[in-house]
């Protein structure tokens, strides 16, 4: 029998709506007003594991269980060498917590609060996740909170073990960045192993000017060292490392083509104001800032010129290695009297650093044996460079530190309400520079914002509050959020999605984006 209620296709078309109110141009609430902004409800769409049209889908149901299941075949070799069954018993039971995370993945599985495994973000998540994730799968949550989630996940598979609570899945990989990058770590060691001096008779701008070709050639390098991200690039070959690698004069003119967003002059005009810092108060020690670095002669520098740089680290290996070149030569020049660096306390990301591999790199380039193709020349720059970084560190002019908050599922638009110690640190120093695609993801909330979009606007009170410092993102492309294009930002973005698929994963392209803040105001929470 034939409902009646049932219209056929033939017949909706003849339906007349000339009573109801006209079809309007209805347009989308973006971007959100900053109150109804929240993790979950970024100023623009989110980004989630559903979209197929974005890299969060690859990410969330190819990528992740990948890296999971090679995470579980390091833990299965280390499993293959103890021989004491205590540890081997809480080594199989890792393994087996990590089988399970991977299911959970496989199955888009709901997020549960973290255990609490007495690390000190345990409060932070779990908030996060009842205030704005409740009942949200890996795939429905936005792509940034279930990415990092899951990174969470894999940390508790080993907090909460006997033996294993600072094991490292990754940490074979990261080392072997670096000993796979032979030719590019002998070019920078052998340029850089004298300390930085001007040849006789410059006049002052001369000098300038050389100073200044030599910092836009080491943003570059700082910049493209981004491009060797692990969780991406596992299965390349050593040809295609050293062509990504390469920090030739002519290379880098080519590749400045590729920075579609490019801040750099203005970076050198911050930076070399730096120098006349001296003597000014926020380029210098607090008694708070020598208590939390614990250095040793650090009011010895308090006289030093230049400023107070920060860098937010995200590759171990190779590119912390240029970043610390380039935190070598800002010393050197006198531009910084100080530069911190900032890493994660656990394993993040697959690549990114943290405190062992920090140390690892340093004392590897003074006492191991990693290279032996290289000359006897080659390696004594090395080891010369990595003697004087330690110096730094035992000055105080370096730095390491690790707030818990880089290992969160927040993006930095919350870090003055959820970390506001870490806003204060931060709003002393002169220039804070962002590495890398998850730094550049969590400063602009990760979300499709145009590409017009001013650097500004995308990253929020990162910008706009009183004593918000400088900030600076050197990021290599490799996700879906593009902003700070420029006015014409729209199109360049339209016409690369047509004519390059994949552009936005590729690391072929990147930014350099540069924002003022506020610096010098005083800093206020509610
Ligand atoms: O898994 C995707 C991602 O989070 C992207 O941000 C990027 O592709 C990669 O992982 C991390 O890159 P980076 O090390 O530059 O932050
Ligand atoms: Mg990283």
């Amino acid at each position: 029998m034939e409902t009646t209620g049932a219209i056929k296709g033939s017949e909706r078309r003849h339906l007349r709506l000339e009573n109801l109110p006209q079809r309007k141009n209805i347009q989308a609430p973006f971007p959100r007003s900053p109150r109804s902004v929240d993790p979950n409800n970024p100023p623009w769409p989110a980004f989630r594991g559903y979209h197929t049209y974005s890299f969060a889908n690859a990410t969330m149901g190819h990528r992740l269980p990948t890296i999971l299941g090679k995470a579980i075949d390091d833990v299965i070799a280390t499993l293959n060498d103890q021989s004491e069954e205590d540890k081997i018993i809480d080594l199989v039971q890792c393994i087996e917590r990590m089988e399970y995370l991977k299911g959970e993945l496989e199955r888009s599985a709901k997020l549960r609060p973290v255990v609490d495994d007495g690390e000190a973000d345990v409060a932070l998540w779990n908030k996060e996740i009842a205030k704005y994730f409740l009942g949200k799968d890996f795939m429905n949550a936005t792509w940034l909170f279930a990415e990092a989630y899951k990174y969470r996940r894999l940390r508790e598979c080993f907090s909460v073990s006997k033996y294993w609570r600072n094991y490292d899945v990754f940490f074979r990989q990261k080392c072997d960045t670096f000993s796979r990058s032979t030719d590019a770590v002998f070019e920078l060691s052998m340029r850089f192993v004298e300390p930085f001096k001007h040849a006789p008779n410059l006049t002052d701008n001369e000098q300038l000017e050389k100073e200044r070709l030599m910092f836009m050639e080491l943003t570059q390098i700082c910049l493209w060292g981004n491009s060797t991200d692990l969780s991406l690039l596992i299965n390349m070959t050593e040809e295609q490392i050293k062509s990504l690698q390469s920090t030739g004069g002519e290379a880098l003119a080519e590749t400045e083509k590729n920075i579609l967003g490019n801040h750099m002059h203005r970076l050198w005009e911050i930076v070399k104001d730096l120098r006349e810092k001296k003597g000014q108060p926020n380029a210098v020690f607090d008694d708070e800032e020598i208590a939390v670095s614990g250095a040793v002669n650090a009011k010895d520098h308090m006289k030093a010129p230049g400023g107070r740089v920060d860098f937010i680290l995200d590759n171990a290996g190779f590119e912390l290695y240029c970043d610390c070149v380039y935190a070598d030569f800002l010393i050197q020049s006198g531009f910084a009297s100080q530069v911190r660096f900032h890493g994660k306390r656990y394993p993040w990301f697959v690549s990114d650093v943290t405190k062992k591999d920090w140390e690892w790199l340093l004392n590897i380039m003074v006492y191991g044996q990693l290279f032996s193709k290289v000359s006897e020349e080659e390696k004594e720059s090395l080891k010369r460079l990595g003697r004087r970084w330690k110096q730094y560190e035992k000055e105080g002019k370096w730095v390491y530190e690790q707030h818990p908050f880089w290992c969160t599922g927040y993006t930095y638009w919350d870090l003055h309400s959820e970390a506001p110690d870490l806003f204060l640190h931060l709003s002393r120093s002169d220039l804070v520079i962002f590495k890398g695609d998850l730094n550049h993801r969590k400063l602009t909330y990760d979300c499709a914002a145009p590409a017009s979009t001013t650097f500004e606007d995308s990253i929020g009170p990162m910008a706009s509050a009183a004593g918000a410092p400088r900030v600076c993102s050197m990021r290599t492309i490799k996700s879906d959020v593009v902003v700070g294009l420029g006015e014409n930002g729209d199109e360049i973005a339209e016409k690369l999605n047509k004519d390059e698929e994949g552009w936005k994963i590729s690391g072929k392209y990147a930014v350099v984006l540069v924002s003022e803040g506020r610096p010098g105001e005083l800093v206020r929470f509610a």
